[in-house]
């Protein structure tokens, strides 16, 4: 239900570039001149610009970079991912608050989004770190039908989505780390977390949590600043935060119906298509010890495949690969 905020940003929307009358507000929600006068305000504290002229109404100059539904919902051509959301100006963790929706039974798609997190996860244990209203901090409920073991799967769908988005938008050469990294000129600009609940050999909801590096400035970017990038730092310009994001709803609704549908086979073409280091010497991680070798490929289950010195081959499911 959009409340009467909602009702005026639409209404102003649909009209743009003209005015709207204060009286055609009035009609449609039915409300009185005062209220729509305190809404408007309302508005305008959330950043937009609006201008009021006596004889010809209400018209929006400006809508603020912010991820409030009402800024990408509208048009998002998704058929599941994105058309429930709740937005929060600042949370602990978009993860955690997805976890919980999901233990209360949240529509699948249903999209958890964050101007700012408190205590942002990264894999592994790590902090994930973004400034208020610069980073693009967000997690989706999924319920996929799936053994816990082929879950990664749906981590390298993510990547592949976030990496379509990135070209298809601002035509950035990103591509994708294993085993869900996205990378731009050598640096880290996007890291998924999948978290999930899960009996035995069947997962009972899946938490994809995405982080993109979008307006950061390089001096925000700390002493991260040798092994991650911001969209805003390699372009040079401010980036639209939601526009970006709908194009990577959009991408993970059509990729995850195709992985619905067909399973793993596309998901995995596409991902090698934008793969970072096949067939070059890489050296890979683990939690003891570092294997040196040629990356192979990326096999059915998108474990990662090392052919070793001496022309065997090791299987990872896990690991930090780097060059
Ligand atoms: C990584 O270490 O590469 C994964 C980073 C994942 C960050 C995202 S931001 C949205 C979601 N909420 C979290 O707390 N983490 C993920």
């Amino acid at each position: 239900m959009l409340d009467a905020k909602q009702k005026i940003l639409h209404l102003l929307r649909s009209e743009r570039p003209d005015p709207v009358s204060g009286e055609l507000i009035c009609r449609h929600l039915n409300v009185s001149r005062t209220a729509i006068w305190k809404n408007i305000e309302a508005l305008r504290r959330d950043g937009y610009e609006i201008e009021a002229k006596p004889r010809s109404g209400y018209r929006l100059i400006s809508s603020p970079d912010i991820l409030a539904p009402s800024e990408w919902q509208t048009g998002l051509k998704s058929k599941i991912i994105g058309r429930e959301a709740r937005y929060f100006k600042s949370v602990s963790s978009t993860n955690d608050a997805a976890k919980e929706l999901a233990r209360l039974g949240a529509k699948e798609g249903t999209t958890v989004l964050a101007e700012e997190q408190t205590s942002g996860k990264g894999r592994l244990g790590r902090v994930w770190r973004a400034p208020s209203g610069a980073g693009l901090s967000f997690s989706i409920i999924l319920y996929p039908k799936v053994n816990p073991m082929e879950v990664s799967q749906l981590t390298m769908l993510g990547a592949v989505a976030v990496v379509n988005a990135l070209k298809q938008e601002l035509g950035v050469p990103a591509g994708v780390k294993w085993p869900n990294d996205v990378y731009l000129q050598g640096l880290k600009v996007c890291g998924i977390l999948a978290e999930m609940a899960a009996e035995a050999d069947q997962v009972k909801y899946l938490v994809l949590g995405i982080g993109v590096n979008v307006n950061q400035r390089s001096e925000d970017l700390g002493e991260l600043i040798h092994s991650a990038i911001s969209l805003r730092a390699f372009t040079g310009r401010k980036i639209s935060r939601s526009k970006l994001l709908g194009a990577i709803l959009e991408q993970l609704d059509f990729l995850y119906d195709l992985w619905q549908e067909q399973g793993f086979a596309p998901v995995r073409t596409l991902w090698k298509e934008n793969a970072l280091w096949l067939e070059s010497p890489v050296q890979v991680s683990g939690l003891h010890e570092v294997w040196q070798g040629l990356m192979e490929d990326i096999d059915a289950h998108g474990a990662l495949v090392l052919r070793l010195a001496d022309g065997s081959r090791k299987i990872f499911h896990s690991g930090e690969v780097s060059l």
